[in-house]
């Protein structure tokens, strides 16, 4: 039996929409930072018995095909033909609301791997974890992230760009909506691909803007990181809205929170919004100012439920 941890990640140049659905090839690079916050935990174990077997904390679920499509990989890289056992706990306050398929997929491509005696280079896993789900393949590495587009499998990657962070940036997770219909990220993306006129616009400038966060991040400048991360979420949204049907993962509260954010700025604190494929938005802001940031919102939205990120570490093994 294997265990691993992996963290989630927030996507500051986003990851949407799929040039090959079948191999998981997206059309334009994305970087990230992984949170210190929202880590998934999952045993693999190879045994023998007929079918593979999921259980989601105790609870026995069906293999998704995501799943299934990992353990498949790992069997056909290690010729093993056994079953697998897979069991996962999602390590998300459940105030939280930001339950993640990167941190599940790359603790499952680190536990399965090793679960069958692989040796694979930390390339390879995210490979493996990009089979799962795309923004995977970057929970395996910690800080900021950077997943090239690539143009086949094995160039279709992610590596770190620093796994250690020494300035203050933060993230700002806050929980709106718990339970609102979702278009899933997968789903949603796709809708985007094959309807929303603008969508080629959308990722060039976001391959376009990966440079530019790089260099951001080399000058530790939180106010650009933030305003760079704000700009490319909108554009991501707004191939949203240009689908067709439109749909948008915008809850009227979190357009709320955006406007306070932009109020917030007038005042001179550095705070940013960006927002993936629900209703949550994660501030990008200084340490320092989280405090201020918090009461600022709290007097215009009571009850709002907050978790303060701050860089977290790549996935790891905690039981061979
Ligand atoms: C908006 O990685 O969940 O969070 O590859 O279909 O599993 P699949 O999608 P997923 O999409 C993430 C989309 C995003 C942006 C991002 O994380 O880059």
């Amino acid at each position: 039996m294997s265990k691993a941890r992996a963290y989630t990640n927030i996507a500051l140049i986003k990851y949407w929409g799929k040039r090959d659905v079948a191999e998981m090839l997206p059309y334009n690079s994305s970087l990230s930072l992984t949170l210190d916050q929202f880590y998934t935990e999952t045993s693999v174990d190879f045994v023998d018995q007929k079918e593979d077997q999921f259980f989601f904390g105790s609870e026995a679920q069906p293999v998704s095909p995501k799943v299934k499509r990992v353990l498949d990989r790992v069997r056909s890289l290690s010729g093993r033909d056994q079953a697998a056992v897979v069991k996962t706990v999602n390590h998300v306050p459940t105030s939280a609301g930001l339950a993640s398929s990167a941190s599940a997929f790359a603790a499952l491509a680190v536990a399965a791997s090793a679960a069958a005696d692989l040796q694979l280079s930390q390339r390879e896993l995210s490979i493996l974890a990009r089979h799962g789900s795309g923004s995977a393949s970057r929970s395996i590495f910690g800080g900021f992230v950077v997943w090239h587009a690539g143009v086949d499998d094995q160039s279709s990657f992610a590596e770190p760009i620093t796994e250690t962070v020494d300035f203050p940036i933060a993230v700002l997770a806050i929980l709106v909506d718990q339970g609102r219909k979702k278009v899933l990220s997968g789903a949603g993306m796709q809708a985007s691909v094959e309807t929303s006129p603008f969508f080629s616009a959308w990722a060039q400038t976001a391959e376009q803007a990966i440079p530019k966060m790089e260099k951001a991040i080399a000058n530790q400048d939180i106010a650009e990181i933030g305003a760079l991360a704000e700009t490319n979420a909108m554009q991501m949204h707004a191939t949203t809205l240009s689908a067709d049907p439109p749909f948008t993962y915008f809850a009227p509260e979190t357009l709320k929170i955006w406007e306070i954010v932009r109020e917030i700025r007038t005042k001179g604190l550095n705070c940013y919004l960006t927002l993936d494929a629900g209703p949550n938005p994660k501030l990008i802001c200084q340490l320092q100012d989280i405090e201020t940031i918090t009461n600022y919102l709290q007097n215009r939205i009571p009850d709002l439920t907050y978790t303060l990120c701050r860089p977290g570490s790549g996935a790891q093994l905690v039981a061979k």
